[in-house]
């Protein structure tokens, strides 16, 4: 007897190997067998012909971290096919921190994560993953220490490298996080506060992480100019510290530098032929989007939002400004120049004398305004509080099919929760896959798309029991129809549910059929505890 039979569907397994036909049957939250089982009675029978039958889809790259407090139904990953949120990326996590320094979170998070539900309170990894339990959510969740929020906590927004006693406390609450089920440690040092720390901070701490059998999750110091060197320095950590090492949405930003993915690929090949644990996701999308903060130099963001902005009053600080997008600074990822002001597009803004600004390059808003776009993208954060968000035109179709082609290469939303202009990634990523790579543009075969989304991001993150549509193995599901399956989400209008998405299972409970939320809430929190060592 099985608790629900899906009868007569593929099954596209997972670990790359070619569709079959089978039917699948459940018991309780795992898959009880594989194969003809019409004879076998069933609570419930989901008709599968004609849909695929695949893993739910692990977002290795989510920043669902608030978004699950405020959505326990975590609606815009579970209508793609999402059945676990691998959160707290790019340095960024709620937890762990302290309560004293939540409203710094909140400004440097707030434009990535949403806004931090009120009353907001968790001691650390621990009791935000027990809050996620006890509220109930609709998905699997595990996640990183981000060591944005861990320099935070200890140090502010200070531009300094740590003392001795702040690196003993940085070290303390990662590795309260690691005992408490963080599955390593996250950077985001493109931006404040992770651009402030140096490279030996980083091993330092990653040798924490290590000792819990952690992994190092970075976004990387810099996307253009400088990601070749970047990308040493992952692998520097790396290397330094014995941990293993996952690039965040890999890419090289900027015409002139498109040239480099290929030599950043051939750079990531060599070190795992010379036996490194290295890997790297990617999103579907030639665009990007980031906070407009983090195109200004470092020294113009230090000591936070109200800093920058009586800095943006002072006519001399502008200047300075407008000289290093011009000329650069050592050492600094200055996407201003890399990419061109028509390669900048306001996403979101919240304020209503600004609206107008929304889906314009800076190029065609300064022309509007009749004055230098430098001048307009200053004004611009002046009067949004440094908190705007931007989409960013760096990458090209033909530099992100080789990334996307690339084996190793898996799948990561990047998912960004800035509002109702927020980047078409959050609610489209995995259909576009799906639908664009795979369907319309045959980049990659259902198989090994699938794959990357599934078998692949569950082994780098040693979850056992997932990720494998097979015997034995947590009823994680999504049934879709290969010849509808597709985004619908633009930059336009992101919220968009996407099409062919037939049915979302998790832990062998349906949350999502024929376009409807069911209510059930049958996440797991998944944490180190329960991983199964490295990743082959
Ligand atoms: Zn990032
Ligand atoms: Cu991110």
């Amino acid at each position: 007897m099985f608790s629900l039979l899906i009868k007569g569907g593929t099954v596209v397994d997972g670990t790359g190997r070619p569709p079959f036909r089978a039917d699948v049957g459940l018991q309780g939250a795992k898959i009880a067998a594989l194969g003809r089982l019409d004879g076998t009675p069933a609570g419930k029978v989901i008709d599968a012909a004609g849909l695929v039958v695949a893993p739910g889809f692990i977002d290795f790259h989510s920043h669902a971290d608030a978004e699950l407090l405020r959505d326990p139904e975590a609606r815009a990953k579970l209508v793609q096919g999402v059945t676990t949120e691998v959160i707290g990326n790019c340095g960024m996590s709620l937890v762990p921190g302290h309560q004293e320094s939540l409203p710094l979170l909140a400004a440097y998070a707030g434009p990535v994560l949403g806004e931090i539900p009120p009353g907001f309170h968790a001691a650390g990894v621990k009791d935000y993953l027990s809050h996620l339990t006890r509220q109930g959510m609709a998905v699997n969740v595990a996640t990183f220490a981000g060591h944005g929020s861990i320099r935070l906590a200890v140090m502010g927004m200070a531009d300094r490298q740590a003392g001795k006693a702040e690196m003993d406390f940085m070290a303390a609450l990662l590795e309260q996080a690691m005992k408490e089920g963080a599955m390593g440690l996250s950077s985001g040092l493109l931006y404040p506060p992770g651009c402030y720390a140096p490279t030996e901070e980083l091993i330092a701490l990653c040798r924490v992480a290590r000792r819990y059998g952690g992994i190092y999750v970075s976004h990387i110091r810099n996307e253009s100019d400088g990601v070749l060197e970047a990308i040493e320095e992952a692998l520097e950590i790396g290397r330094e510290a014995g941990i293993p090492v996952h690039i965040s949405h890999l890419k090289a930003c900027g015409p002139c530098n498109w040239p480099k993915i290929p030599r950043a690929l051939a750079l990531l090949a060599a070190a795992r032929e010379q036996g490194q644990d290295v890997t790297w996701d990617a999103y579907p999308y030639i665009a990007g989007s980031t906070t407009a903060a983090s195109l200004l130099p470092p020294w113009a963001v230090a000591g936070g939002a109200a800093a920058l902005r009586e800095r943006l009053e002072s006519p001399d600080t502008r200047r300075e400004i407008k000289k290093a997008w011009q000329e650069g600074l050592p050492g600094w990822d200055n996407m201003v120049k890399s990419l061109g002001y028509d390669r900048l597009v306001i996403n979101a803004v919240s304020h209503r004398e600004n609206a107008d600004c929304v889906g314009l390059t800076l190029a065609e808003i300064g022309a509007r305004r009749r004055c230098d776009p430098a001048d307009a993208l200053l004004d611009l954060l002046w009067t949004e509080g440094g908190s705007l968000a931007i989409e960013t035109y760096h990458a090209c179709e033909e530099t992100l099919d080789m990334i996307l082609r690339h084996p190793v290469t898996t799948i990561g939303s990047d998912g960004i929760y800035s509002g109702d202009q927020t980047h078409p990634r959050l609610y489209g990523t995995f259909v576009r896959v799906l639908g664009r790579y795979v369907r319309e543009r045959r980049l990659l075969t259902l198989e090994e798309a699938v794959a990357k989304m599934t078998s692949r991001p569950a082994a780098r993150l040693g979850l056992r029991g997932r990720g494998r549509v097979t015997t034995g193995f947590y009823a994680d599901l999504v049934l879709f129809d290969p010849e509808t399956v597709a985004d619908r989400a633009t930059f336009q209008e992101p919220a968009q549910t996407p099409a062919g998405i037939a049915a979302v299972i998790v832990n062998g409970r349906v949350a999502y059929q024929d376009g409807r939320f069911t209510g059930e809430l049958a996440g797991f929190t998944l944490t180190s505890s329960n991983t199964a060592g490295a990743y082959v």
